[in-house]
């Protein structure tokens, strides 16, 4: 388990908050706790390590929106967002703040004020391998030694993003590219111009993407490295009297393309004579079928998180998704935020893994310690 604990000061409710991970992470809470909140700096510490961080701050409304709104504590360092998580036992830190008031336009970005990575439980000089404050960044080479970088840093990302020479720097770079390859599910396009609901280029896709437009190949993929079989008792528990079937263009030769294949997401039917493609398939069906098959992935990423996955799904398709959250966190990690009992509870009872409670206190995201123990 690669990621033990996420640590947030200043971003929007997540005043200060500290946070074990588990193999299985349940958070829930009542509306506007602060689950998306938690789930959102998880994700903005992959776009850190992508080197998307000021343009993922800015598309949310930029800095001063993201940043804690109720009263300051360190006046000294003036405002400042901080987002840091421990992998394996490396600890990463990031912290951000307005730039120097200049003539620029870009007043809002986010200026990284200060980076630091070091080993095991403790910060000390001994155990830091990258430190980073405003014009000065260091760095531990593989010989054990402080080196000064020397490439020019943009200052609005990380320089865990901007780093060069991966045999100079094996574990900062490990821990880059494991967290770079985490993935998100919020919201799956269901839409009528949703792409997931028109043919698909064919290409092996071993994982699905954020937005579910590569449904068709993902489930494809599944079945073709051997997850076939379990794939139809998942749908079969969600949909009894249907099961998957992907149309390829080679088999509807009308569309058949002198260039490459396509492929739809189709359901066979009882009671229908062809399968029903995805263009002809619910909402709340497409939804599951997106979280099955980001669930189901035959090389999983190190961490899955989904937000919200009960939005718009049938209470009955939550027990098989519970199965099936649980079932994946057997072979990676699994952060879940929902607000809905059933789900948690499904969880709960098949895992035995209690949830993180959140609550807001005060306008500040808290976890809500009554229940710990019960
Ligand atoms: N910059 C900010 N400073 C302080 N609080 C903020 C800031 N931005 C948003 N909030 C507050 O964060 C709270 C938590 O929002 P969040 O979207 O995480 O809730 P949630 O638990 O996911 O709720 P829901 O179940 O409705 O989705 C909201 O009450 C919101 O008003
Ligand atoms: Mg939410």
């Amino acid at each position: 388990m690669p990621l033990t604990e996420i640590d947030i000061q200043g971003y929007r409710s997540l005043r200060n908050i500290q946070l074990p991970l588990q193999q299985l992470n349940v958070i829930t809470g009542p509306n506007g706790s602060g689950k998306s909140n938690l789930y959102r700096s998880l994700w903005l510490i992959a776009r850190i390590c992508e080197g998307q961080f000021a343009a993922s701050i800015c598309r949310e409304g930029g800095l001063l929106s993201a940043m804690w709104a109720g009263p300051r504590t360190n006046a000294k360092k003036g405002l400042r967002m901080t987002l840091g998580f421990r992998h394996d036992d490396f600890h990463f830190q990031i912290s951000c703040g307005f730039p120097t008031p200049s003539n620029s336009l870009f007043v809002y970005d986010p200026q990284i004020k200060e980076e630091l990575v070091w080993f095991g439980p403790h910060q000390k000089p001994t155990t830091t391998l990258l430190e980073r404050s405003v014009g000065m960044t260091w760095i531990r080479d593989t010989e054990g030694n402080r080196v000064e970088y020397p490439l020019t840093l943009d200052a609005n990302e990380s320089v865990l993003s901007q780093l060069r020479e991966p045999h100079r720097y094996p574990e900062l770079f490990s821990i880059r590219e494991a967290v770079r390859s985490w993935r998100f599910y919020h919201t799956f396009r269901t839409d009528d111009e949703a792409p997931l609901r028109f043919p698909q280029v064919s290409v092996r896709t071993c994982v699905l993407s954020h937005d579910g437009s590569d449904l068709a190949a993902a489930l494809q993929t599944i079945r073709e490295t051997g997850g076939g079989a379990a794939f139809n008792d998942i749908l079969t528990a969600a949909f009894p009297g249907r099961s998957l079937q992907i149309v390829s263009s080679v088999e509807e030769p009308w569309t058949k393309s002198p260039h490459c294949t396509e492929l739809s997401v189709g359901l066979t039917t009882e009671g229908c004579a062809r399968p029903l493609l995805a263009r002809e398939l619910s909402d709340g069906t497409l939804k599951f079928l997106c979280l099955a098959a980001c669930l189901s992935s035959p090389c999983p990423p190190p961490l899955i998180a989904l937000n919200e996955p009960e939005a718009s799904l049938h209470p009955d398709l939550l027990p098989p998704l519970a199965k099936l959250i649980v079932e994946t966190s057997k072979v990676t990690q699994v952060c879940v935020c929902t607000h809905s009992t059933v789900l948690t509870e499904a969880i709960q009872s098949l895992s035995g893994v209690e949830p993180i409670r959140l609550q807001l206190r005060q306008g500040e995201t808290v976890v809500d310690q009554s229940f710990r123990g019960l």
